[in-house]
């Protein structure tokens, strides 16, 4: 049976979203990931330096072993002040979601030159700038490509600015960061890494690989899994893991819940690649580079050893429900 052991991962791009469901999004985090950045799509927004400590003391309280690091969504009427307050107050980047993209997003930004003097104190205060890269007013499959020449537009601007393209989808966006400056990065889900959009509408209507950025074609995929491969250090993990009730999926909320499982498939996938080794900086160096943050010491241990995955997880019903993974995480 094949093992590895490797240092434990960071989570670049999660949602524990509030309240009781923290009590199931932390540990199942916190399990796998020594560290998160926790996306800022709450009810009400992380806005504020108040709402930012509130949000994090409820999380470490769960898991005080936990290290959430903590972001705050960009708004119109956001001050300098308020994002130097933050940033006081731990935050470690900024989120920057085009109005309407995704879920909880009618609040962002129409266009990100109107808050340019808040991008402006970001990069003074070496905050990192995430964002959400799709245009919502173009037909869904092509709102990542048309989003490439803004985030560009910002890297040139702000050479100073550390600025990361979220959950990348498409070869155009794959190649954008691939040939982009140095100050731009990109974070790989499992699912845009493993599905295509046959995934969701390919047979029956499969509403839980239904997420924002939209999975897409099979040249998409192939262009993800090449500079994942390639062992490309300007792209590392961020599973946009996105519980939704299934009342809500079957609403249409896009979102999957895949930080249960992320970690095993990601094994499965490296292994069955025959790259196993190269899964360790994938997980847990790329990203702490990139966000000039220290490598974790701790370690975890992945074996060869086929689960299945529940059909649930309270009301949520996780990616890769019911399915079989043929790696798993010990500890
Ligand atoms: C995310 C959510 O549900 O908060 N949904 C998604 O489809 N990925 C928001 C996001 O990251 O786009
Ligand atoms: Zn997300």
């Amino acid at each position: 049976m094949k093992r590895i052991e490797i240092r434990k991962p960071d989570d670049f791009h999660i949602h524990l979203r509030q309240g009781e469901l923290l009590k199931m999004t932390v540990p199942h985090c916190s399990a796998y990931f020594s560290r998160a950045v926790v996306m800022p799509n709450t009810i009400p927004p992380i806005d504020s330096a108040s709402t930012l400590e509130e949000y994090r003391r409820q999380i470490v309280e769960i898991d005080p072993g936990f290290n959430p690091l903590m972001t705050f969504k960009l708004l119109k009427n956001m001050k300098e002040s308020d994002v130097r307050a933050l940033k006081k107050a731990g935050a470690i980047a900024g989120k920057l979601y085009p109005a309407g993209a995704t879920t909880n997003s009618t609040d962002g930004i129409t266009d990100w030159r109107d808050i340019a003097g808040l991008l402006k104190v970001m990069e003074e205060e070496q905050l990192v700038l995430s964002i959400h890269g799709e245009d919502p007013s173009v037909y869904s499959l092509d709102r990542e490509k048309a989003y490439i020449p803004e985030i560009l537009e910002i890297c040139r601007k702000f050479p100073g600015l550390k600025v990361v393209f979220e959950h990348l989808s498409s070869a155009e966006g794959i190649q954008a960061v691939a040939e982009g400056p140095d100050n731009l990065a990109g974070t790989i889900t499992v699912h845009h890494l493993l599905l295509t959009l046959d995934d969701v509408i390919g047979g029956a209507l499969n509403p839980h690989n239904f997420c924002k950025p939209v999975l897409k074609g099979p040249e998409d995929r192939k262009a993800i899994q090449k500079v994942v491969l390639e062992g490309n250090r300007k792209f590392f993990f961020g599973s946009d893991s996105a519980p939704h009730s299934a009342a809500k999926k079957q609403e249409g909320a896009a979102g999957s819940y895949s930080a249960p499982v992320s970690l095993a498939l990601l094994a499965e996938f490296f292994d069955g690649c025959g790259k196993l080794p190269m899964l360790e900086d994938f997980v847990s160096r790329f990203g702490a580079e990139f966000y000039g943050m220290p490598l974790n010491e701790e370690r975890i241990e992945l074996a060869e050893e086929s689960w299945i995955v529940p059909e649930a997880y309270g009301e949520v019903i996780p990616f890769f429900a019911s399915k079989v993974i043929r790696w798993i995480v010990k500890n």
